[in-house]
Order: C-alpha cells, then structure tokens, then sequence
C-alpha cells in the first residue's frame, strides 16, 4: 500500500514543488494549506504537471480541532511541516504574531501526532540557524549561533521542541532539513515561487526587474570581505530540494534512521555570489538586467554554504541542476505568470 504524506503548507513555493516529487515517488499526498500567503496558482500548478486533482484542505494548523480531523480522515504516515510565516523583517517587528503562529502549529501538530501514536515528522529549518559562521562550509555539527530575528528564532526552537518531542514520545520520530537558499522553479514553469508585494529575497527581486515590475536592483553591498566583495550563499534548486524531502520521508518510512532525530544540510556545497549570480541570470537568459550597488543590508551574513557531505551519503541525495539551469527556470517561470513571451 502507498504511504500517505500530509504536507502542510502545500500551496507554497516549496511545498508545491515537494508535492509534485513525492507523487512522482509513489506517494500519496494530502495538501493542507491556509492560504495565508498565496493564491490556487501553484496548487493548480501541481494538479496540471501530474494530470490529477490531489486531495486539498483548507485548514489552519493553529486550529488543533482542525488537525485532530484531519487526522482523523485521512492516514498519515508522516508529515512535511512547511506551514509558518516566513519574512524576516516583519519578524522582527512583529515577534508575536511570529512566535504564536509558527509555534503553536507545530505544536498542534505534534499534540495530535503523539494523540495518534506517533507519527515520521519532517521540519523545515533553514541556514539561519548558523547565523554569521566561523568556519566554513557549515556542517550539521556547526554551532547554532543566537538568531537575529524572531523568525529564525522560530527555526531553532521547532528544531528543539522536535529534537524533546522524539526523546519523550515514543513512535515519534524526526529530521530537520537545513535549507539554504532555495531559488527556481519546475522545469515545467506551472509552479514557482508568487511573492506577495516588494519581494526581499535576491532570485524574485532579479525576475520581477527583468519583468519591469522593478526599475532596479539594489546589490546590498560591494564592501564585504569576499572575493568580489558581494555577499556569498549557497543556492539550492528548488526541484533538487524537493527531492531531498522525498529521500528524507523514504529513509524514516523505511526505518533506515540512526537516530530518532536527524538534522541534514540541504545545499550544493557551492558558493555564489550576489555579483556572480547576476552575470549568471544575465549570460544564460540573453538579457541584461538593471542595477546598482546599494548599501549593505541589515542583518546580512557575509558569507555562508552548505557542506552537504551528510545528506550526500545518508539520504543518497545530491543537488544536480547547475545555476544555469535553474536561473533559466527562474525566468521562465516569471514569464509565464507575467504572459511575457
Ligand atoms: N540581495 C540583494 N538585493 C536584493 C535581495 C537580496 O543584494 O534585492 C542579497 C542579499 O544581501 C544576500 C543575498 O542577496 O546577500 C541573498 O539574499 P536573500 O534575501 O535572497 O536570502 P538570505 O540569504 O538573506 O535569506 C536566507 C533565507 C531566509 C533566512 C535568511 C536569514 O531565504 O529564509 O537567509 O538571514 F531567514
């Protein structure tokens, strides 16, 4: 019988592409979703790549009578927690509105995974969790360092509050997956990533000035100490990412775990950066883009990326499309939302 996998969030940039890979991997998929930060187009999107409707619930995971039932319909064998607020900035001035969302859902969730006697939970964290590091590439024994906003504060604590549920609860077991910086999108350019508004994040803000929709980008900072003084990360295809969800899911499905709670890099090991990028999107998409040094951003690192060395040999995964691919499907995407031919 095939495994049923809960994704909450589903609707999202990640959860939709995470959607597409698990179907395509034989799972069953249920998307629950509160709609609180994006329209039908990326659940649509999923429907038409894989010429089926997949089963939709409109629920809030704050609301614990709302997961009781959906526990309760249908039977999950584990559950990829992508539901939680997710700007930076808005963390920070708003820390409450943070803390109560982001904790309280995955609290609900596990209440009601521990109600049902357990349940194969699956966290998205983020590189934030490394903060400015010492060393690099980060590896997952790289010290956490203070977050600098509400927001990446929320990461740690569901890592924590995962890590206590897993040595309290027995049948509860789980991986955090350390992202950073996911860009990109299907190569069929029916999902992708909708910010709402002035997008902050690098790859949406290039796309949408391509587009028009921005007159310029602002390159935060040419003065760091890097190789061309642009801030360095490491950019993760959204579709390798999402494979490395499914190969995460497999090996707690499969009881190929270690240890109760596992936390894993997802990255390419490669460092880019901000300048590098540019040229990249600029070179592979015959285009030439608007911008301007500005100054640095608050709260930036400098430098960061992944030694993915862990995920490569545990969970049998590997990034494979190269930025170009993926900065092609970046654009392709904007294209196709925006009618651009
Ligand atoms: N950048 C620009 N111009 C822009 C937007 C970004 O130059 O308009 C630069 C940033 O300064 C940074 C790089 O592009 O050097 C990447 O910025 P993003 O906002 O795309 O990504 P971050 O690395 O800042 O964000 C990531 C994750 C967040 C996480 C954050 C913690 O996307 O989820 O790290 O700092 F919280």
């Amino acid at each position: 019988m095939k495994a049923t996998v809960l994704v909450s969030g589903g609707a999202g940039f990640i959860g939709s592409h995470v959607t597409v890979e698990l179907v395509q991997a034989g799972y069953d998929v249920v998307i629950a979703d509160n709609m609180s930060n994006c329209d039908e187009t990326n659940y649509r999107g999923v429907c038409s790549i894989l010429g089926k409707e997949l089963p939709f619930v409109r629920m809030d995971f704050c609301d614990k009578e709302a997961v009781r039932n959906l526990f309760a319909k249908y039977p999950i064998d584990a559950v990829i927690h992508f539901a939680a607020f997710k700007a930076v900035g808005e963390s920070v001035t708003n820390p409450l509105k943070y803390y109560s969302n982001n904790l309280e859902s995955f609290i609900n969730l596990l209440e009601v995974a521990v109600e049902k006697g357990g349940c194969n939970v699956l966290f998205s964290s983020s590189a934030t969790v490394y903060g400015e590091p010492e060393k690099l590439p980060v590896t997952e024994e790289s010290p956490r360092m203070p977050a600098t906003s509400s927001y990446g504060n929320t990461k740690q604590m569901c890592e924590d509050i995962l890590r206590d549920s897993v040595a309290a609860y027995p049948g509860i077991k789980g991986i955090a997956l350390r992202y950073f910086n996911p860009i990109g999108a299907h190569p069929s350019a029916l999902i992708g990533e909708l910010p709402r508004g002035v997008p902050n994040n690098l790859v949406p803000f290039i796309t949408q000035t391509a587009a028009g929709i921005r007159e310029c980008l602002s390159i935060f900072g040419d003065d760091y100490p890097t190789p061309d003084g642009t801030c360095q990360r490491d950019y993760i295809d959204i579709v390798d990412l999402a494979k490395a969800h499914v190969a995460a899911v497999t090996r707690m499905l499969k009881d190929k775990m270690e240890a109760g709670y596992e936390i894993f890099n997802v990255g390419t090991g490669r460092p880019v950066s901000v300048m590098e990028l540019v040229k990249a999107f600029e070179k592979v998409n015959h285009l030439k883009l608007n911008y301007r040094i500005a100054p640095r951003r608050p709260g930036d690192v400098t430098a960061i990326w992944a030694d993915p060395a862990k995920a490569n040999e545990k969970l049998g995964w590997k990034a494979e499309r190269s930025i170009e691919e993926t900065l092609e499907s970046a654009w392709a995407w904007e294209k196709h939302i925006r009618n651009i031919k």
